[in-house]
């Protein structure tokens, strides 16, 4: 049997600083974070977030540490959200990171946080080779893997299937953060109103929709009516480019991942595109969907064994990095 890696991981891109320690053959060990929640109808500051991040930081390593109960010199390396993100909370991140390794003298390690949220949740519900959704407040991106690299096969052209949500929330005056507020009341509301619905190509675009959805609003269109036709229209969007995906890629799984994937909704709608197509609907378990120190932790273990470090003084953050611009070199062909 192959030798232990453990691997220590620690996210920071936007709202979560998490840290989670994953072991090669045991799977996910600790998984500890403290979420930032913005002052009530504002939405998420950079700076603010680095502020929670650097204040928590000591409270969810210290918990993580104890959770680990070993050594923490049993860590064979220690990765970071190397981004996309926001450059303030990757950088606080980085730096926790770069001083851990620097003082257990062990490898730091880079970690593309969409690609953690994929392999975390490929590990847990055992999707080999899916067509993957990706939907959070930081993608809406339909991707899969061919030939070395996640290929992109339909993406959001303007905000985040997330970030709709959460600012349709906000200018409702429900709480953050909003998908889950928006998918409560929708269940309990049925009438359809009219909303725009906006697929270019592959591509979904939700901005007008969001402008479209607030112009309800102030027409005093009722909120659980609204949050289900919300929810209908751009989730809709999100089968539709997803069903030609699979139509094209001709994948047997589908996995449906990110924050978003929480909601039943949206569940139901994909799960339904994979049946017709004859593949199998996993969704990442609603414990790990949201961003968490276990995503960065578990994939860090992949990279590192696939011979991929950083030394401390390249390890810039990247607050713009594609997924469809990382070497996988772990992947099976
Ligand atoms: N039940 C839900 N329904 C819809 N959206 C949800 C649900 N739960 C969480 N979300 C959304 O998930 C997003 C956060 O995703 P996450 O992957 O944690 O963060 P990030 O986008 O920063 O990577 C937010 O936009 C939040 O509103
Ligand atoms: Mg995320």
């Amino acid at each position: 049997m192959a030798s232990e890696i453990i691997c220590l991981g620690i996210e920071s891109t936007a709202h979560t600083f998490g840290i989670g320690i994953a072991s090669s053959e045991n799977g996910v060990l600790v998984d500890v974070k403290s979420v930032y929640k913005p002052p009530f109808g504002a939405g998420i500051h950079p700076r603010e977030a680095a502020q929670h991040h650097c204040e928590e930081a000591p409270s969810v390593l210290n918990q993580a540490l104890k959770e680990f109960s070993r050594k923490i010199d049993s860590v064979d390396a220690v990765a970071f959200s190397m981004g996309p993100g926001l450059g303030p909370a990757l950088r606080t991140g980085a730096t926790v990171a770069r001083a851990l390794a620097t003082w257990l003298n062990k490898p730091l390690v880079p970690v593309h946080h969409a690609i953690a949220h994929i392999e975390l949740a490929s590990l847990l519900t055992g999707a080999k080779d899916p067509l993957v959704i990706l939907v959070s407040g930081g993608h809406t991106t339909i991707t899969a893997y061919a030939d070395r690299r996640w290929r992109v096969f339909g993406e959001t052209e303007d905000i985040t299937l997330g970030n709709l949500l959460d600012v349709f929330a906000r200018e409702s005056s429900l709480p953050s953060p909003g998908g889950p507020a928006v998918e409560s009341l929708a269940k309990k509301g049925g009438k359809f109103i009219d909303l725009p619905y906006v697929v270019k190509g592959n591509d979904v675009s939700f901005s007008g929709l969001l402008t479209a959805a607030k112009k309800k609003l102030q027409m005093n269109c009722d909120l659980k009516d609204l949050c289900h036709s919300l929810q209908e229209v751009a989730f809709s969007m999100v089968a539709e480019t997803s069903e030609r995906a699979l139509a094209f890629t001709e994948k047997k799984e589908v996995l449906l991942v990110g924050g978003v994937a929480a909601n039943e909704r949206l569940q139901q709608m994909i799960s339904e595109i994979a049946c017709e197509h004859n593949a199998s609907f996993y969704v990442v378990p609603k414990r790990y969907s949201g961003d968490c120190g276990a995503q960065i932790a578990w994939t860090a273990l992949l990279v590192y064994r696939s011979g991929i470090e950083i030394k401390v003084e390249k390890s810039y953050v990247k607050p713009k990095w594609r997924l469809d611009q990382v070497a996988i070199p772990w992947r099976d062909e």
